[in-house]
């Protein structure tokens, strides 16, 4: 097409973007238009930049958009450059106050700088720039405690950077997100086709739970999704996904594990079924309907192998344990818990937690414990409030000066059920290393500001 109009020099520029739109592209040049491997791992290709070179820079967002276009952008993306392809701005699902918070951060961006443009590409009528305002003014008032370092830690966590430029700050590592290249041997084809319609929470506080990341609604049409999965099916090891379904079990046998995981396993801990449980993970409600036989015997067998990153812990199951993961994996497959839709958790109630900065043992900390324990040890994380126990408040200066550092150890590395406590604190031992375990015991000290008894003191390490 652009070939043919080449003569019309000038014109060709335009008329090729605009024919671009149309052009039919194969299932990887539209994935790397949308930018969706920025935030997912698997998809590294050597010719990645172009969304970085069409979202524009935000730098100087502070001094070019009116903060009222902002809010309202930001909740509800609409199309404003044409010459991008199918490069578009995607929906976060943002809320009032969520949203705010990323404007007054975006305020504060006042780069002056002779390449970023001068004016915003939309410019507003009289009566839309009032009413906007008017919004923002609104939205103040509502939410008061917002601030702009919310809102950066926001930005953070969604990784806005990965297709915006903005001074300072740089795109976060991958993987932020599931890795792709695998998708279809992960994922049941009928549920990533509704999904990528309509993207849902699946892991409630982010892919690290605590981070607050989302899937980003990119509001695809079913072409484009029919191309990314030929796309993805044409990237996929074949051999992996032809796992044969796990075996029914009887009702008794159901019965049974439906009471493993009541008393037992910590599988709950971060895992809703049914009613029950915590928000760390994807619901396990109807298994079977979302995820391919062959991953759900990985995932459970062996974690990091089957979800590089991941923080579910490869857990040792009582009594037997071959024989204990086996009944626990065909019951997951068998079961049919009604699945109840849930949105993201709000960015404001749960500010972002990234695992980030600080020493080894606060990362570690805040990669697996901040999630149940609190940041500060208060017993108040986020998935607290799912837990039929509070996790032990590690800033009780009172109770922890009871505890022998060895007793934490165990704790931590064995997990509740073992010391005849709550089965939802998960064990850690077959994951993290002995010294990061013991480094833990540590950080868990700096947070009571207090030590063990002194008899578990003498002569010890
Ligand atoms: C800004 C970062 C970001 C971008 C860009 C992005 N994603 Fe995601 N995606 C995520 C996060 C974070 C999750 C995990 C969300 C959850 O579990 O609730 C996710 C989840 C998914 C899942 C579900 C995987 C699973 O195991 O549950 C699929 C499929 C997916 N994304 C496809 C895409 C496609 C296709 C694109 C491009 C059109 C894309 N993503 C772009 C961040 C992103
Ligand atoms: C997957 C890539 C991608 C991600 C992630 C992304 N954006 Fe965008 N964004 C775009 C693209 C592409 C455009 C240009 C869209 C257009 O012009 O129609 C855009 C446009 C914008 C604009 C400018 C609107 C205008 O009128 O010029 C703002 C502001 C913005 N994004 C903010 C954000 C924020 C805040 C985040 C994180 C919460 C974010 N973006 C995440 C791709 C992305
Ligand atoms: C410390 C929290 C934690 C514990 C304890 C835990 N998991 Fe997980 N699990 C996760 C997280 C987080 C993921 C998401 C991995 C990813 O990003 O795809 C996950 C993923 C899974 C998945 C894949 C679900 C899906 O839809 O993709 C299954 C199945 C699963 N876990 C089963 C179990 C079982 C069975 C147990 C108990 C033996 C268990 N988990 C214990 C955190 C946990
Ligand atoms: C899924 C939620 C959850 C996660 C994640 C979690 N815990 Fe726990 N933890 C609990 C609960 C609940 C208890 C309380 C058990 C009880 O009192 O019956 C507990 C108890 C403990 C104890 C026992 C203290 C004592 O009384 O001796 C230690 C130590 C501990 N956790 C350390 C950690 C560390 C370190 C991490 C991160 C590596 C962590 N926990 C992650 C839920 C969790």
């Amino acid at each position: 097409m652009c070939k043919t109009l080449s003569a019309l020099f000038f014109v060709t520029v335009t008329i090729c973007s605009a024919l671009y739109a149309q052009k039919v592209q194969t299932g990887q040049d539209l994935l790397l238009d949308l930018g969706c491997h920025t935030c997912h791992s698997g998809l590294e290709t050597p010719d990645e930049a172009i969304i970085r070179e069409r979202a524009p820079d935000l730098s100087n967002a502070g001094l070019i958009y009116e903060p009222g276009y902002l809010l309202d952008y930001l909740q509800n993306p609409k199309p404003v450059r044409s010459d991008i392809g199918a490069s578009r701005m995607p929906d976060f699902g943002f809320s009032d106050a969520e949203a705010l918070a990323v404007v007054l951060f975006l305020r504060q961006q006042t780069a002056r700088d002779p390449n970023l443009p001068a004016t915003a590409p939309v410019t507003l009528a009289e009566a839309d720039r009032k009413r906007l305002a008017r919004q923002f003014d609104r939205a103040k008032k509502s939410h008061p405690a917002v601030t702009a370092e919310l809102g950066k830690a926001i930005f953070r966590a969604q990784n806005c950077m990965a297709c915006h430029r903005i001074r300072g700050m740089a795109p976060w590592p991958r993987p932020m997100a599931p890795d792709l290249a695998r998708v279809m041997e992960r994922l049941q084809e009928p549920w990533l086709r509704a999904y990528l319609k309509k993207p849902h929470a699946v892991r409630p506080l982010g892919f690290f739970p605590g981070s607050g990341s989302r899937m980003p609604n990119f509001h695809l049409t079913d072409e484009e999704i029919e191309r990314l999965l030929a796309y993805f099916k044409s990237v996929s090891r074949a051999t992996a996904s032809k796992a044969a379904e796990p075996a029914p079990l009887s009702s008794f046998a159901m019965k049974k594990a439906r009471a493993l995981l009541r008393d037992k396993l910590s599988c709950l801990g971060c895992h809703r079924l049914g009613e029950r449980g915590g928000r760390i993970g994807p619901d396990l409600s109807s298994l079977a309907a979302r995820i391919m036989p062959g991953y759900l015997q990985q995932i459970v067998r062996d974690p990091q192998r089957a979800m590089p990153g991941t923080i579910m812990p490869k857990i040792r199951m009582v009594p037997v344990h071959e024989k204990t993961a086996d009944l626990i994996i065909r019951f997951l497959w068998q079961q049919r818990e009604p699945r109840q839709a849930q949105p993201y958790f709000s960015l404001v109630d749960f500010p972002p937690v990234l695992p980030e900065g600080g020493s080894r043992a606060e990362r570690l900390y805040k990669t697996y414990c901040a999630i149940c324990h609190g940041v500060s040890g208060n017993g108040d994380g986020y998935n607290a409030r799912f837990l039929h126990k509070t996790p032990v408040v590690f800033a009780s200066t009172g109770y922890m000066a009871t505890r022998p550092d060895d007793t934490l150890f165990d704790g931590i590395f064995s997990g509740g059920y073992i010391l005849n406590k709550s089965p939802m604190m998960p064990p850690w031992g077959g994951t993290l290393s002995v010294d990061d375990m013991r480094l833990l015991v540590q950080y868990l000290r700096q947070l009571c500001q207090c030590q063990g008894p002194a008899w578990s003191r003498d002569g010890q390490r």
